[in-house]
C-alpha cells in the first residue's frame, strides 16, 4: 500500500525534486558491502555469450550487464564520457574498466553517493563530482557520450535536463537513457526526448529483460534484505525499493503498467 502511494507521488515533480535526494543520500551513508548499483539490472535474451565479468564484479553482474549493453554499440574507447546520476558509481567504474573511456565522470544529486563513489572505485582516468542533472556543472561542448540509467524519472523537469543534455554533448555526441515510467507517461516522455534537439537513433522497450534479471537476481537480494544489515522495520519496505521477486515494481514490468526502455540519441 504504502509502495503504491509513494510510486503515485512520484507523479508530481516538486514532490520527486524534493524527496529522491534525502532518499539516495542516506542510502549512500549505508556503508553495504560489495553494493555498487542502484537499478533493476538487464539479462540479455537473445542467447548471446555469457558477458566475462572479474570474479569481484560477479555479484553485481544484472545491475552491471544493465550498463553494458546499453553501451555496447556505442564508440566510447578513448572518449570523453559523463554520466548523470551514477548513485553508488558501480556503473561508471565498470564503463571505465570494460569499455575503455580515456575520461569518465559520474555525476550525482546525492552528496554521500559521490564521496562513497570516489572512496570505493578508484580507477585510473574515472571521478566523481556531485551536481545536478537540470543545471550541468560543465562547460559546453564538454563529452561525446553522456549515460542516463534509471535516474531521469526523479528530475523536475525532464525538458531541463535535454536542454542541458544538449547542450554539453560535443557535435555528434550520443546521449544514451534507460529508465521506466507508467505504461501512459511513455508519450509524454518521448515528445520530451523528440523536443530536445537531439536526433533519435534507436529505442528498444526492454520490460522482459528487467524482469528476468529481476527475478534471477531474487536470491541474491533476499540474503542480503535478510542479513543483519537491514532492521526488521526497512526491510519490507527495502525489499520493495530493491525490486524482489513479487514486489509491485516486478508485477509492473511484467504486466506492462510500468515500461522500461531505453534510447540512443545523437547530437
Ligand atoms: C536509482 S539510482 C540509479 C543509480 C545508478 N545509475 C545505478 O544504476 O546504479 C538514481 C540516482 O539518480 C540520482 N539523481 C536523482 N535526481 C538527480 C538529479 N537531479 N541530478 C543528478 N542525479 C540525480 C540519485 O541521487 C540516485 O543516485
Amino acid at each position: 500500500m504504502l509502495a503504491k502511494v509513494f510510486l503515485a507521488l512520484c507523479q508530481i515533480p516538486v514532490f520527486r525534486r524534493l524527496v529522491w535526494k534525502p532518499i539516495y543520500n542516506y542510502l549512500a551513508k549505508m556503508e553495504l558491502r560489495d553494493w555498487s548499483f542502484m537499478n533493476y539490472g538487464y539479462e540479455p535474451l537473445d542467447g548471446r555469450p555469457k558477458l566475462q565479468l572479474l570474479p569481484k564484479d560477479e555479484e553485481e553482474r544484472y545491475a552491471a550487464q544493465l550498463y553494458h549493453y546499453l553501451a555496447i554499440n556505442t564508440e566510447i574507447k578513448d572518449k570523453d564520457v559523463l554520466e548523470v546520476g551514477s548513485g553508488r558509481g558501480g556503473g561508471a567504474s565498470h564503463i571505465k574498466r570494460y569499455l575503455h573511456p580515456k575520461t569518465m565522470v559520474g555525476m550525482d544529486l546525492a552528496q554521500n553517493a559521490v564521496d562513497l563513489s570516489n572512496k570505493k572505485h578508484q580507477v585510473d582516468g574515472l571521478k566523481y563530482i556531485q551536481g545536478n542533472a537540470e543545471k550541468l556543472p560543465f562547460e559546453a561542448n564538454s563529452f561525446d557520450v553522456i549515460i542516463n540509467v534509471e535516474s531521469c524519472h526523479a528530475y523536475g523537469s525532464m525538458t531541463n535536463f535535454l536542454s542541458e543534455v544538449h547542450r554539453v554533448l560535443r557535435p555528434n555526441g550520443i546521449f544514451l537513457c534507460t529508465d521506466m515510467r507508467l505504461k501512459h507517461k511513455i508519450s509524454i516522455w518521448e515528445e520530451e526526448l523528440n523536443a530536445s534537439g537531439l536526433k533519435m537513433l534507436d529505442i528498444k522497450t526492454i520490460n522482459d529483460n528487467v524482469v528476468k534479471a529481476i527475478e534471477l537476481d531474487h536470491d541474491r537480494k533476499m540474503k542480503r534484505i535478510e542479513s543483519d544489515e537491514f532492521s526488521e522495520k526497512i526491510k519490507k519496505a527495502f525489499g520493495e525499493f530493491a525490486g524482489i521477486r513479487g514486489s509491485k515494481i516486478h508485477l509492473d514490468f511484467a504486466s506492462g503498467e510500468r515500461i522500461y526502455k531505453w534510447y540512443k540519441m545523437q547530437k
